[in-house]
């Protein structure tokens, strides 16, 4: 191979996780880094990195087709997301005043409000408006410094309602730069035509939506919300593995109010991932461990919810050795933020977690929550060439400075898709 697409030179330091597996316990604070680096990528992938001097001697005669120069800049993997309701109708800024008076989050879902608020909202909108709001978050996320993310369903409630967000799913994993992972989760409340008759939702879901959205490909994954008043342990082990016989990988909201035994459930079924976990019990979180479980853990939910109590992200990574991983939860109720750097700020600040862990656990471990480690997630030879350059120089930088966006630019598959914090639509065009 005598051309090369791309050389990132520039780069006053390159921070990575290392390796094509989650990394965890300790090892999560373990990365490399690099200073005055460069990274070749042809192809849309990673062909070489190392000190700019030295990769500049090995690439000699060698004609590169483009140069990006992060001016000193700090860079790291493009950032994962791997939990968000990005599709959904409408928004419910009319239940904040009802939050903030303290009426807790489960009470105004059992009012009819909450999920099935929005439920009510996504069922009448059009898949066009749908597209059009999610692609507005999806626009946000990208500017934050992401490159991959998850999406789930379950405002629809009913099948049809559900294969229309997973088709917007689908149409943005066509259209958009950022990569994304579908979830089917028809199971996220009971809908109100079911109410008093959960058993029965459950039967419907398993006989009447998952065997379309298998047959219509629209889902990887299949998550319930294994929780107090809405699914208990048992329902949610009969969904999980009807999707499984179904070729969906289990997730599971798990033991985000109540210690239901969430965890627990994960660690039997082999999930991929167990999200929340702010009442997992040491049996719970035991179990995840015993059979690789990730938890993802979502601080930006808590803080939002104006909870005192958070995920035990320190018990998770010093007693349990879990790899850990963060997301937004990007949805209308209990997080509508797209902010991925306000929770890496909060992992800091009610999780105790260290800038090395955060990072470790918004790459590499959030790519294996969704199945991706051994493509991205990293930085290294042979990974797909998802880059965000930082306006910082360092990772501690990024809790510190908050509130603010420190992303500068972001190369998804080794095209430039932000400089100058702003979208670029063809090599060097800004939009
Ligand atoms: O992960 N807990 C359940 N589901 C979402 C919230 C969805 C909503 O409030 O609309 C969550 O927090
Ligand atoms: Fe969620």
């Amino acid at each position: 191979m005598s051309q090369l697409d791309l050389l990132v030179k520039g780069i006053g330091r390159l921070v990575t996780p290392i390796g094509q597996q989650a990394r965890r316990g300790r090892d999560m604070s373990e990365v490399c880094e690099i200073t005055n680096a460069a990274i070749a990528v042809h192809e849309g992938y990673i062909v070489a990195i190392g000190k700019e001097a030295e990769l500049q001697q090995e690439l000699e005669g060698r004609s590169i087709h483009r140069t990006l120069d992060a001016a000193g800049n700090m860079v790291t993997p493009g950032l994962i997301d791997p939990h968000t309701h990005l599709v959904h109708g409408g928004s419910r800024e009319h239940e904040l005043a009802l939050k903030r008076s303290g009426v807790p989050y489960l009470d105004i879902l059992a009012q009819g409000g909450g999920i099935l608020s929005t439920v009510r909202s996504t069922r009448e909108a059009s898949e066009e408006q749908l597209y059009h709001q999610a692609k507005r978050s999806l626009d946000e996320m990208l500017l934050q410094g992401l490159t991959t993310i998850e999406a789930k369903s379950g405002y629809g409630l009913e099948l049809e309602a559900e294969l229309k967000q997973l088709r917007v799913v689908q149409r943005l994993q066509e259209s958009h730069p950022i990569d994304l992972v579908s979830t089917f989760m028809g199971a996220h409340a009971v809908p109100i035509e079911y109410a008093g008759r959960t058993d029965e939702f459950v039967n419907h879901i398993i006989e009447k939506m998952l065997p379309v959205i298998a047959a219509e490909r629209l889902a990887e994954f299949c998550d319930v919300f294994c929780e107090h008043g809405v699914f208990s342990v048992e329902q949610s082990r009969r969904i999980l593995e009807a999707g499984k016989r179904y070729g969906l990988k289990p997730k599971i909201h798990a033991d985000e109010i109540v210690a239901l035994g969430g965890a627990e459930l994960a660690g039997e079924i082999h999930a991929i991932s167990a999200e929340h976990l702010l009442a997992a019990t040491d049996q719970g979180l035991s179990a995840m461990s015993a059979s690789g479980v990730v938890p993802v853990v979502l601080p930006g939910t808590s803080f939002n919810l104006g909870l005192t109590k958070h995920a035990r992200a320190r018990d998770m990574i010093d007693k349990f050795a879990l790899p850990v991983a963060l997301s937004t939860d990007y949805n209308p109720g209990s997080c509508p933020t797209e902010s991925i750097q306000l929770i890496m700020m909060l992992a800091s600040l009610n999780l105790k977690m260290s800038p090395e862990e955060i990072l470790t656990a918004c790459t590499l471990n959030a790519a294996a929550a969704i199945g991706r480690e051994s493509s991205i997630g990293s930085i290294e030879i042979g990974k797909q060439a998802d880059l965000t350059v930082w306006n910082a120089t360092n990772l501690s930088y990024l809790p510190y400075h908050f509130g603010i966006n420190h992303t500068f630019g972001v190369v998804k598959r080794g095209q430039t898709v932000v400089w100058n914090r702003q979208r670029v639509s063809r090599e060097g065009d800004v939009e």
